[in-house]
């Protein structure tokens, strides 16, 4: 899962950073969304997308997203404004660590679509499998 640093414009008033799709991410975005209020720390995510291509980050806060491709497993922190983390699609993802002022922001190549969630683990070891046979 890549991570992005994103260079910021910084002078005396402050940061400023800016997020352009197809140059600083790889995809065009078609939906915004956005987490916040976990005071409870509690976990999210514990999906893969079918074609989903997705781009997270913490505008306030932090909090750690595991990933797991069935070759690879990741662990990102996602602390700082400037660093974005790219979920392609076929990942299994799950949010944890969330700080209470934690504001997950995530950009997305596609409307929200149920049909394309796998939200079980098995399930998705099967997609995968199928995918490769
Ligand atoms: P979900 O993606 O399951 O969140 P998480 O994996 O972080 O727990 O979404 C939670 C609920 O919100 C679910 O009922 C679907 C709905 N939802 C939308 O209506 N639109 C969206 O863009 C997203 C991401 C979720």
């Amino acid at each position: 899962m890549k991570t992005i640093n994103l260079n910021s414009i910084r002078d005396e008033k402050g940061e400023l950073c800016a997020i352009e799709a197809g140059r600083s991410i790889p995809f065009d975005i078609k939906r915004v969304y956005y987490i916040f209020g976990n005071t409870n720390n509690l976990p999210r995510g514990f999906h893969a997308h079918k074609k989903l291509n997705q781009a997270a980050f913490c505008i306030s806060g932090s909090c750690h997203i595991n990933f797991d491709d069935l070759k690879e497993q990741k662990k990102v922190f996602l602390d700082s404004p400037n660093k974005i983390v790219l979920i392609p699609p076929l990942v299994w993802h799950e949010m944890h660590n969330f700080s209470s002022d934690c504001i997950l922001v995530v950009l997305a190549n596609d409307i929200y679509d149920e049909d394309d969630y796998i939200r079980d683990f098995e399930e998705f070891k099967l997609f995968i499998k199928n995918q490769n046979d």
